[in-house]
Formats: C-alpha cells, sequence, structure tokens
C-alpha cells in the first residue's frame, strides 16, 4: 500500500526523500512522487512504475530543496498515472499534499469544491484535501489550522502530510484513522515524518508514533502533536532497536530468500528470554496475562488475514491440545461483519505481522465494543494493533520486507505454542510433566529449521521440475491443514501459479476430479497423528496419474515408493512440526518463482500491510 516520507532540516531532501521511498517499495505501489521546496517555488516530480523511473526523472530535471514528502501510491481511486501520482497540489500550488488511506466522502466533497469553482487535475480521492486545505487558508487560517479544519472533514481511515509554500518551515502530519501510521523521526538538527519505519531508519532511531486523531506540525528542531480539537499531546519519542541493517538484503537475491533463512536466528530470538528450561516454565510478561484472567477465559477469538490466518488455525490446535481453552479462528475482513458471539470472559487475540492491517485492527475494534480482553501477536514495534492491545507477544524476527510473509509466519506459531503452554500452566489444565516435555521440545525448533533449510539445492530440484505448472494442490490433515493453506498461498501470491490448499479429507468430496498427469499434489505427510491417512491419500492421488510431492520425515520408507519427489524434513515433535514442515514449502514457492523471473518481493497487485478495507 502506500507510503510517505518527508524530510525538513539543513540537508537536501531529494536524496533523503527519494531514499526513503526506495525502503518503503516492498509495501507495493504502482506509482511515485516527490515536492521539494526550493528557492524557485515548490517543484513536482511524478512517474508511473517502479522507483527507478522516478529517479531517473529527476536526475534528467534535479530538484534541491531543505523541504520535502514524496509517496508510492497503490492505486485505489483513478488508473496508475502521472497526473494520480502523489503529491497533489492545491488549484494556486500553495498548498501540496501526500496522502494514504481512502477520503470515504470524496464524492460529495469533490462535488462541493466543484460548485465552489475548484478544478481538479487528477481522478484520485487524495486531490480533495489539497483544494479543502487552501479553501481554508484563503479564509485567513494559517497552515495548521487550515489543516486541522480541512482534516475534520475527512471520512475514512487516513493519513496525511502537508506542506505549503506559505509556510516553508513545516510539515503538517495527520493520521485520522486506524489505519495509516504516521511515525515522527527526531534527528540532530532534522526531523522525518513516514508512513513506516524503515524508511527514516537510517537517519534516525528516535521516533514517536502518532495515535488516531492526532497532528503533528513537524519543524527543523522538533515536533509539536496535538489532537484534531487542537489539544496539545506530550511528545514522548522512543528509541527502536531495528538496525538498518537487517533491512538490506545483503547476499541474497531477495529478501523472501533472505527472511526464509532467518528464520533460524528468529526463532532462537523468539524463545530466547521467555523460557525456563530447567524449570519448564513460560513467561510472557507484555501479554499481562494474570492467573486470575487466565482461568476466566472463557473462549478465545483468533482474528488475522493471510499468512496471519494460518498461523491461527495452526494457534486453534495447540491451545485446544495444550491448555484446552475453546478456540475460534476468523478471517479478520469478516469478523465485524459477523456479529461474533464474543463475551467479556473471551479473548479477541489478533496475529498481524505489520501491526497496522486494516481489517485485523477494526476486527480488535469490535472485540473491545464487545468488552473482550484484546491481545495481539505483531512483529512492528510501535504498530496500532500493539498499541490497542491490553496484551501482545512481539515476534522478535526483525523488519520483514518481502511480501509474501515467511519468518513472520513460523515466528507466530512458537509465540501460540509458548501461549498455550502459560495458559494451560496457569488454568491447570497442563500437567507438569507434560508441560516440562513441551518446554524440553521447544529448544530443539531452530536448529530442525536449519535442518530443513539445508535441503535447499533439493527442493530446488523439485522447483524446476514444477515450475511450468498451471495449477497445483496442497493437501494436509490436521495440524498440518493449514501447512497445506499456506504452502498454497506461498505459491499463488509469487508465482502466479494457480494453487489451492485443502484439507486432505476432503479430496474425494470434489476437488479428486481435478486430478490428472497436470495436476500435481503436494502432500503435507509428516510422521504424526494423521501419517497413516496421508498416506493413503497420496495413493489416492497416485490412482489419479497426479504426480505427488510429498513432505516426508526423514527416515520414513513408505513414501518414497509412492511419491514422485519428496521434500525432506528432520523428525519434528508433531506440535512443533509446522514450524518445520512449512520450510520446504517457502523454499519451493520462492524458487518457482524466482525460476520463472518474477519479481519476487513485490508481487503484482500486492502490498505488504494492507491499510485499506
Ligand atoms: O501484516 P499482516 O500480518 O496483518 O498481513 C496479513 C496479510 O496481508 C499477509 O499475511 C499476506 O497474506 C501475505 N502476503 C502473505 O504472504
Amino acid at each position: 500500500m502506500c507510503g510517505i516520507v518527508g524530510y525538513i532540516g539543513p540537508r537536501n531532501a531529494t536524496p533523503i526523500v527519494l531514499n526513503g521511498l526506495k525502503r518503503l517499495e516492498y509495501r507495493g505501489y504502482d506509482s511515485a512522487g516527490l515536492a521539494v521546496l526550493t528557492p524557485q517555488g515548490v517543484q513536482v516530480r511524478r512517474e508511473v512504475g517502479k522507483l527507478h523511473r522516478l529517479q531517473a526523472l529527476v536526475e534528467s530535471e534535479p530538484l534541491a530543496g531543505n523541504l520535502g514528502i514524496g509517496h508510492t501510491r497503490w492505486a485505489t481511486h483513478g488508473e496508475p498515472s502521472r497526473r494520480n501520482a502523489h503529491p497533489h497540489l492545491s488549484e494556486t500550488g500553495k498548498v501540496v499534499v501526500v496522502h494514504n488511506g481512502i477520503v470515504e466522502n470524496f464524492l460529495a466533497l469533490r462535488e462541493e469544491l466543484a460548485a465552489e469553482g475548484a478544478q481538479f487535475r487528477s481522478d484520485t480521492d487524495s486531490e480533495v484535501i489539497a483544494h479543502l486545505i487552501e479553501r481554508f487558508l484563503s479564509r485567513e487560517a494559517d497552515l495548521v489550522e487550515a489543516s486541522r479544519q480541512a482534516l475534520q472533514l475527512l471520512e475514512g481511515s487516513n493519513a496525511v502530510v502537508v506542506i505549503s509554500t506559505l509556510e516553508p518551515d513545516k510539515i503538517v502530519a495527520a493520521r485520522l484513522g486506524n489505519a495509516g501510521g504516521v511515525v515522527i523521526g527526531f534527528g540532530e538538527g532534522e526531523m522525518l515524518v513516514a508512513s513506516d519505519l524503515p524508511a527514516i531508519l537510517e537517519h534516525t532511531r528516535r521516533v514517536a508514533f502518532l495515535e488516531p486523531r492526532q497532528m503533528a506540525v513537524v519543524q527543523a528542531h522538533g515536533a509539536e502533536v496535538m489532537t484534531l480539537e487542537r489539544r496539545p499531546v506530550p511528545v514522548q519519542p522512543t528509541v527502536v532497536p531495528w538496525d538498518p541493517v537487517a533491512a538490506e538484503k545483503g547476499a541474497y537475491r531477495h529478501f523472501m530468500q533472505k527472511e526464509i533463512h532467518e528464520q533460524v536466528r528468529g526463532l532462537t530470538d523468539t524463545i530466547a528470554g521467555r523460557v525456563d528450561f530447567e524449570g519448564g516454565k513460560v513467561f510472557l510478561d507484555s501479554l499481562n496475562l494474570t492467573p486470575a484472567l487466565a482461568r476466566r477465559v472463557r473462549k478465545i477469538f483468533i482474528t488475522a488475514c493471510g499468512t496471519a490466518y494460518h498461523a491461527g488455525l495452526v494457534g486453534k490446535v495447540l491451545l485446544e491440545r495444550i491448555a484446552r481453552v475453546p478456540v475460534e479462528v476468523m478471517v479478520a475482513s469478516e469478523f465485524r461483519y459477523a456479529d461474533p458471539l464474543v463475551s467479556p470472559d473471551d479473548v479477541v487475540l489478533a496475529i498481524s505481522q505489520s501491526g497496522e492491517t486494516a481489517d485485523t485492527l477494526a476486527a480488535m475494534e469490535e472485540g473491545r465494543r464487545k468488552g473482550a480482553t484484546l491481545w495481539a501477536i505483531v512483529n512492528a514495534i510501535g504498530s496500532q494493533a500493539m498499541r490497542m492491545a491490553d496484551g501482545y507477544i512481539s515476534m522478535q524476527v526483525g523488519p520483514e520486507i518481502g511480501v509474501a510473509s515467511t519468518k513472520a509466519y513460523t515466528a507466530p506459531l512458537v509465540d501460540l505454542y509458548m501461549l498455550a503452554v502459560l495458559l494451560g500452566d496457569l488454568r491447570g489444565t497442563l500437567p507438569e510433566a507434560e508441560r516440562r516435555r513441551l518446554v524440553k521440545d521447544l529448544r530443539l525448533t531452530p536448529d530442525l529449521v536449519g535442518q530443513a533449510l539445508a535441503r535447499e539445492e533439493e527442493v530446488m530440484a523439485v522447483a524446476r521440475a514444477m515450475k511450468e505448472v498451471r495449477s497445483c494442490l496442497y493437501i494436509g490433515r490436521g495440524i498440518d491443514m493449514a501447512t497445506a493453506y499456506e504452502g498454497a498461498l506461498k505459491l499463488k501470491e509469487i508465482s502466479y501459479i494457480h494453487a489451492e490448499g485443502y484439507p486432505a479429507g476432503e479430496m474425494k468430496h470434489g476437488p479428486i476430479a481435478l486430478l490428472d498427469e497436470e495436476t500435481p499434489v503436494v502432500a503435507i505427510a509428516p510422521q504424526g497423528p494423521w501419517y497413516d491417512k496421508m498416506v493413503s491419500q497420496v495413493e489416492q492421488a497416485k490412482a489419479r496419474h497426479a504426480r505427488v510431492i510429498a513432505v516426508a520425515t526423514e527416515g520414513d520408507e513408505l513414501i518414497p515408493p509412492i511419491a514422485d519427489a519428496v521434500l525432506w524434513v528432520p523428525p519434528a515433535p508433531w506440535l512443533l512440526s509446522p514450524v518445520v514442515t512449512v520450510v520446504p514449502l517457502q523454499m519451493l514457492a520462492y524458487h518457482i518463482a524466482a525460476m520463472r523471473g518474477l519479481d519476487v518481493d513485490q508481487p503484482r497487485n500486492l502490498a505488504k500491510s494492507v491499510t485499506v478495507e
């Protein structure tokens, strides 16, 4: 989705803004632009397509100044084009705006402004903001007051950043709803604003996040924050721990490949400091889970989107088996419309890498409205989900840049496992010996993932054989069902090959009709409670002449003679096995997409954090 960067200070804003936009490329976009206040007035460059095209335009038509804002656009209103790319200018060119989100009442506002004589130059909803601010400026408000009055008229969840030729010493930034974050970076004699941390981390790690309905007036020496009602808000910058180098590709060809390999380290950090192996205990302090709350919990509603939803499906098995708490998993985009039967004795647990996914935040709001305790498992530090929740578990895997989520899938699986152990312990539903065994097993996880990763070359051979297929089925049972869904999602989103995840037992109720020599089946069949059933599923697929690629446990002797290829994984305790079985599927999707020459990290039509409904 759209990205925003702004700079004010003694340096030339142009390279800083362009570089910041580069760091936001992973979010997905189709056009980009920047505006810089130069001695000749405000100058704007906008271009369709990837940032290197905007860069080339800036090289041929340079612009320099100490104040600049930039934007990467993911089209919602109007096709990707130069005229629809941001920044947008008011009629006189005195007000310049970049915007993330959707102005839900833009048609009404546009009609009203057009009736007053405003001429629109784009098809976007965003342009109305520039015109509105200019309307209030012409009524003798200053930039801050004009912006404040204009922003109050907007409906929807938006982030807006404004500069003006009339007041060249400031940037006005506002966050209007839950989606569309705004972070302010405090440098030495310079300040930055952005939609996301990676855009500014190379300049400063001292940051403050705006809450919904807050605006900031950012000047080179600092920032003032106030509510949209103009009540002052104390600004307390925090220091974020992320290392800018963590957001570099290093020796890897793509971020996705790097992030797949970072899982060993990520899982080590996920467990570190949260487990006492001697005593067989788990500690999740930031969750604020008291024994009283643990005993009171009637039901847990897990809500999330995409990959995070699949993690939730595994979480249901873990929490029900280990802690014996009933769990319902709901896609977040449906949650608030389903009028779910949530009561104050329930927990709504959101899982989100970005912590900014609009649907997930809306589901959390619904949980809050119904009086539930809110928990979140999030990766992005300081994100809205983290701040909304009564307690949270942070994923500890560092920034995830590739659009296809990988390390932010395996980390929450381990978080959910630890949560299940802690809950079972506090509720008295988990016998001590069992608890000690489960905690001991955790120690194995990073190494098991490392062993699965070491088989990358074998996975590449399978990828070579599969890279031209048109359609593919992924099947699994029980705890491996979610792995089938996740493997299929990985393949489809980055390789554009149709792939479907299916509960293996459902094959004979319909999907088996699809099977022939052209449609391979990826069968998740590790040793565990469903192994025998999966062996017969593989037989059934083979009987329909389908090519079978099986994920199987090293040492298995039944699978190799009946499968066409095997993706081996090391033996793992079955409740932790989803952390391991997904690894070859991540690598398979990655290599197929890379072999097809596709843009692995920024697949078409997708965005890293989906901040609109
Ligand atoms: O930031 P979130 O975890 O809330 O994002 C949820 C989904 O948008 C995300 O997992 C998406 O499905 C990924 N592209 C999957 O690889």
